[in-house]
């Protein structure tokens, strides 16, 4: 028995071991004073416990659930709340507030998403007016107000060329870096066309848009997924409801795209997949459309002139899993969801086995995937003023994880 043995060594090593101990526990009562008198370094490890004690608190009390539609659940959960601490955006005061530039055309329609941006940024603590405590800087052209107010393709071109090169030369921000920590939001596809005379702007700056194809310039890892919402919403938020759930797939819309065509030549009279290549219009009923996404358990999500579309939020939203297919693309908070995880993801050409590959998937993979569905509803969302976990604050998330350039 080891306690024995212990027991017959001889009294010098059990003298030997009583100094070190005591030799221990003095160096560690001078260690704890000393610390305590120069309490100085000691306060940072303080306060960064304190923070993950505060952080895991929270958790606790929202009874939050980061396990299963995050790549990394805990890098996501802390850097959020690092971000919530520390992030701070300066917006250019500059450019006519009646007109272009400072209010939100409107916070409905498809291009909703960057009037709730602009409004959102205003509203929330990530604003500062100290552009020396700034990480990021926002330039804040709205397309979309500008299409609003009938201005040509041309003139918006020229519009925003001329107001980004005085900001340029007005101020010594953009200079630091070229652009790097500057961002500008634009969801109408006109952005693209509008900031075509400034190259610099798009190879230089994070673009937020709601076109995230790589054929128009989308650079993954410095721009930033939109997502495209329709709000408000008609009807409520599904969920726990896959009972109601009787059709395999769905999908109603316009054919304004080569796979919106196949999709539509290939499964229009399926009795399964409730494939229909006419938008429903009102005429068919109240709320007819909408409440399809409530008895689908996949809704079809091709792209149009987009990938993203106001249906990819819809079909979250409603409850139904949505599928993507097209090709070469990011989807939005790619970097931090795994959109596997709640919807699936195909290539234009799965087109053609589109049944045979829903019905592949098991009962049990469906419920997984509609629970995690579920879970993502908050991060499709636009509110104001923000909440934490909405749309607007995982922008914010995917700005504040592109915001690495240093200045001297
Ligand atoms: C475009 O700009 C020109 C010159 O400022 C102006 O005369 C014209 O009316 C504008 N057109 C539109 C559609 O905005
Ligand atoms: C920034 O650089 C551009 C091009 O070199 C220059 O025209 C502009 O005046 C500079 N801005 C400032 C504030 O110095
Ligand atoms: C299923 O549909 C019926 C009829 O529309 C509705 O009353 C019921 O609440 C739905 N069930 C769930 C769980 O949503
Ligand atoms: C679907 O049915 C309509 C009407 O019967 C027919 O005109 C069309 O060719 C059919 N489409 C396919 C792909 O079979």
């Amino acid at each position: 028995m080891p306690a024995e043995q212990h027991g017959k060594q001889p009294q010098q090593l059990s003298t030997l071991r009583c100094s070190l101990l005591t030799l221990a526990i003095l160096t560690l009562l001078s260690f704890t004073f000393l610390s305590l008198k120069y309490s100085t370094p000691q306060v940072s490890v303080a306060n960064f416990l304190g923070d993950t004690k505060e952080i895991s608190r929270t958790v606790e009390q929202d009874g939050e659930d980061f396990s299963d539609i995050y790549h990394s659940p805990r890098v996501f959960k802390f850097n959020f709340a690092e971000m919530e601490n520390k992030f701070k955006v300066y917006i250019y005061e500059d450019g006519d507030p009646k007109t272009f530039y400072q209010t939100p055309r409107k916070l409905t329609g498809k291009y909703a998403s960057e009037g709730y941006f602009f409004q959102n940024i205003r509203e929330s603590h990530f604003r500062t007016l100290d552009p020396d405590q700034a990480h990021l800087f926002f330039i804040p052209i709205s397309c979309h107000k500008m299409r609003g107010k009938g201005t040509s393709y041309d003139n918006m071109t020229i519009i925003v060329q001329n107001y980004v090169e005085s900001l340029i030369s007005k101020y010594p921000y953009w200079n630091r870096t070229l652009g790097a920590d500057h961002f500008f939001v634009t969801c109408h596809d006109v952005g693209v066309r509008a900031t075509e005379g400034l190259p610099l702007l798009v190879k230089n700056s994070i673009r937020a848009v709601c076109s995230p194809s790589y054929d128009v310039g989308f650079i993954p890892h410095k721009d930033i997924a939109l997502p495209q919402v329709l709000q408000p919403f008609a009807l409520p938020a599904g969920g726990n409801d896959i009972e109601n759930r009787t059709t395999l797939g769905f999908w109603a819309g316009h054919r304004n795209s080569k796979i919106r065509v196949i999709l539509a030549r290939v499964w229009e009279n399926d009795t399964e997949l409730d494939i229909s290549n006419n938008r429903i219009s009102r005429a068919d009923g109240h709320l007819v459309y909408q409440k399809r996404f409530y008895r689908s358990k996949f809704c079809i999500c091709p792209g149009g002139s987009q990938v993203n579309s106001a249906r990819i939020a819809d079909s979250i939203h409603y409850g139904c899993i949505p599928v993507i297919l097209s090709n070469y693309y990011d989807l939005p908070f790619n970097d931090i969801l795994d959109w596997r995880k709640f919807a699936v993801v195909l290539k234009e050409s799965d087109v053609y086995q589109l049944k045979q590959i829903l019905k592949r998937i098991s009962d049990a993979e469906f419920v997984a995937l509609h629970n995690n569905l579920v879970k993502v509803q908050r991060h499709f969302q636009w509110n104001s003023p923000p909440i934490k976990y909405d749309a607007f604050h995982m922008v914010m998330y995917d700005l504040w994880l592109r915001h690495h350039t240093i200045q001297y």
